[in-house]
């Protein structure tokens, strides 16, 4: 019994079956009603009681590893696509859902098509950057806070250190450097901060920014250009403040808040009862930083502006934490679905 049985192991080892037939009738001959298998069980009936534990044993693995050989037969003929008898070439395909597009994406084109249809090219560079292009050559002077480590992720902190871009800004420089004037470009892309993640703040978000450099260009184009593109953005009844404020590349600088597009400026809990909000900082390009990247300050003068994408899709949706744009889960990226 003892040979039987290792015997059959081996040729259970190395059946190899090609077709469902074949694999049935290998199933038959070892397992079925008068299978080799089902017949050692029968004379098991008649082994001596103190080989019983034995021999037991050794037929249920034998049983086993048949049962588990033909499984596994049976699932490699269905990986390797051959056609079984049961496969209805007629039957309808069984539906996939399908995906959509992130918010942020979704957003991010939004702007970049209504500048576009104002005559704006798109224009991207890398995000790990050199100091210049993130902080010198934007007129950060070198004891500014955001160079400070709180807000910067540095890389390398030697004379010229490398570090992930804090804003879209860098790109702005290297476009200054490099194109022909008059410039008119936006630049989207992911920025990155070092801020505790909380509702209001993350780590790595998106912006949009934008640049026109030209002769005479005055605050006047900004305004308009800024205008325009809230109109597109929120509607042909927004309109904008300009408040005062500063940033190192540029001279006059503001802050750009909306008309509330909730409560139509009678004052909600989204814009804290003031009916604006913010979106946005702005501001005529530094001569200084005209001059850092060879540009003749006295001929050309411009304006940039720059936006988060995340900022300005929570005010579209009314997204309270922003946590949910980072964090993939499907319930909050299904509502998204039609937007595609
Ligand atoms: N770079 C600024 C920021 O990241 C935004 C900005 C761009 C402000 C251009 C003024 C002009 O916050």
């Amino acid at each position: 019994m003892k040979e039987k049985i290792e015997a059959l192991l081996a040729e259970i080892d190395s059946l190899a079956c090609k077709s469902e037939n074949e694999i049935e009738e290998a199933r038959v001959r070892l397992l079925g009603k008068k299978g080799e298998i089902t017949k050692l069980f029968e004379e098991f009936r008649t082994v001596a009681p103190e080989l019983k534990k034995e021999f037991g044993q050794k037929l249920n693995a034998l049983k086993n590893a048949a049962a588990a050989k033909i499984e596994s037969m049976k699932d490699s003929l269905e990986e390797g696509g051959a056609v079984s008898a049961s496969f209805d070439l007629t039957k309808p395909g069984d539906d996939f859902p399908l995906g959509s597009r992130h918010p942020v994406s979704i957003v991010r084109e939004e702007i970049v098509e209504i500048f576009r249809k104002f005559g704006y090219d798109v224009a991207e560079g890398p995000e790990i950057e050199d100091d210049w292009h993130v902080f010198e050559a934007l007129n950060f002077p070198p004891e500014h806070p955001a160079r400070d480590m709180q807000d910067t992720f540095f890389i390398s902190s030697s004379a010229n250190s490398i570090l992930l871009r804090t804003h879209t800004s860098s790109v702005q420089v290297r476009a200054m450097e490099k194109m022909p004037l008059p410039i008119r470009i936006v630049c989207p892309g992911r920025v990155f901060r070092n801020e505790a993640i909380s509702a209001r703040a993350h780590c790595i978000f998106h912006q949009v920014e934008g640049l026109y450099i030209d002769e005479n260009v005055t605050f006047a184009d900004l305004k308009q250009a800024i205008l325009l593109f809230v109109r597109e953005m929120f509607g042909a009844d927004a309109s904008i403040r300009l408040r005062p404020s500063y940033f190192p590349f540029t001279e006059p600088s503001a802050e750009v808040d909306v008309s509330c597009n909730i409560c139509h400026g009678k004052g909600c809990n989204i814009c804290k009862g003031t009916g604006w909000l913010e979106i946005m900082g702005c501001g005529m390009v530094d001569p200084n930083v005209l001059e850092a990247s060879g540009i003749d300050s006295r001929k050309y003068s411009g304006f940039a502006f720059g936006m988060g994408i995340e900022r300005i899709a929570m005010l579209k949706w009314q997204v309270k934490d922003l946590r949910n744009y980072f964090e993939n889960d499907l319930r909050f990226l299904k509502e998204f679905e039609t937007s595609i």
